[in-house]
């Protein structure tokens, strides 16, 4: 295996001010959301998602989540193609290890998108996976795949998940929490539904991992909107120690990656990714034109694009 654990760092007690308290009063009696999006409907109450947001003085960015989802309704069918070196298993065992999972633990995979982690963790590590999102797309992706059947999916944002308080021994969240507007709320959801001593396991990039992709060479415009949407590691860390979760640390990853420009030319094409599928048509055809120009001066040599990612582990 060619990834290299480059050190683990504890942070404790640090205080998260920016946050309000939150009311937390929830019903338990079971509603409908027949006729409702379902996404927008909380199968455990019935009521819509800006109702119990509302209620509990949450404010989501409903226009940001749909453009997000807009993105992914279209980038489904391509998604897979454009993670094929996401060396699933070492991510599954690093999970299963860290996380100190047996083969009785039940998880959740929250924002799952096409399931590739999902069902891999049905394999060995857990009795009881359940994969959640908002996005009808990418979860017939995941339905249809070999096995899917082991998982129980279902059509729901990480803010209100529709599950039993207590349900889960781990959480996992590979590049979720930058696509979700209401970041706090989901943390106070994933320790709700967590069992005692149950871990988070958000696998995503720190800020100085974001910069070091080259892919921003060529898509400077996407850099910042990244920064915007990934929290920073301090910053991540102190919103789970705020919520009560314990013992929060993170392990950085890097393992030697190598691109060919005309591959970013096409992912920037097909969308592959959000973060250039999000991008505005203009900034990703200059983009192209950038990298068509370096392609022109340089051929279309392998550019060094080392995997890089931050595991970020809280014990509830
Ligand atoms: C980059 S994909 C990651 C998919 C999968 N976890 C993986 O690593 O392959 C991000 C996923 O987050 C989902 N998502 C967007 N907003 C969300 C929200 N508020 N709650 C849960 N998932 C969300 C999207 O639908 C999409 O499937």
């Amino acid at each position: 295996m060619d990834i290299i654990f480059l050190g683990a760092q504890a942070r404790r007690g640090s205080l998260y001010l920016r946050l309000k308290e939150l009311n937390s009063a929830r019903e338990t009696k079971s509603g409908s959301c027949e006729g409702k999006e379902s996404y927008r409907c909380n199968e455990r109450t019935g009521k819509s998602e800006e109702t119990v947001g509302r209620e509990n003085n949450i404010q989501l960015n409903w226009s940001k989540t749909e453009s997000s989802l807009g993105h992914f309704a279209v980038a489904s069918k391509n998604y897979d193609q454009g993670r094929l070196d996401d060396k699933v298993r070492f991510w599954i065992e690093e999970v299963a290890q860290k996380a100190q999972l047996s083969p009785e633990s039940r998880i959740l995979d929250v924002g799952c998108g096409t399931g590739s982690f999902t069902i891999d963790f049905t394999k060995d590590i857990s009795r009881e996976v359940v994969g959640v999102d908002p996005s009808r797309g990418m979860l017939a992706q995941a339905k249809s795949k070999p096995d899917s059947s082991r998982v129980e999916w279902i059509v729901a944002v990480a803010e209100y998940l529709p599950l039993a308080d207590g349900r889960f021994d781990c959480i996992f969240m590979s590049q979720v929490l930058h696509h979700i507007t209401g970041k706090e709320a989901a943390v106070k959801e994933s320790l709700r539904v967590l069992d005692r001593d149950g871990k988070i396991v958000i696998r995503t990039f720190s800020h100085e991992q974001l910069r070091q992709k080259p892919v921003f060479r060529f898509f400077p415009e996407a850099l910042s909107s990244q920064l915007r949407g990934y929290t920073d590691i301090p910053e991540l860390e102190a919103i789970l120690t705020h919520h009560g979760y314990r013992s929060v640390h993170h392990y950085s990853y890097r393992s030697e990656n190598y691109m060919l420009p005309s591959q970013y030319i096409e992912a920037a094409e097909k969308r592959w990714w959000s973060m250039l599928g999000l991008l505005s048509d203009e900034d990703r055809q200059r983009g192209i034109a950038r990298l068509r120009e370096y392609i022109r001066k340089n051929g279309d040599t392998k550019i060094r694009n080392d995997d890089v990612f931050t595991m970020v582990i809280g014990k509830k």
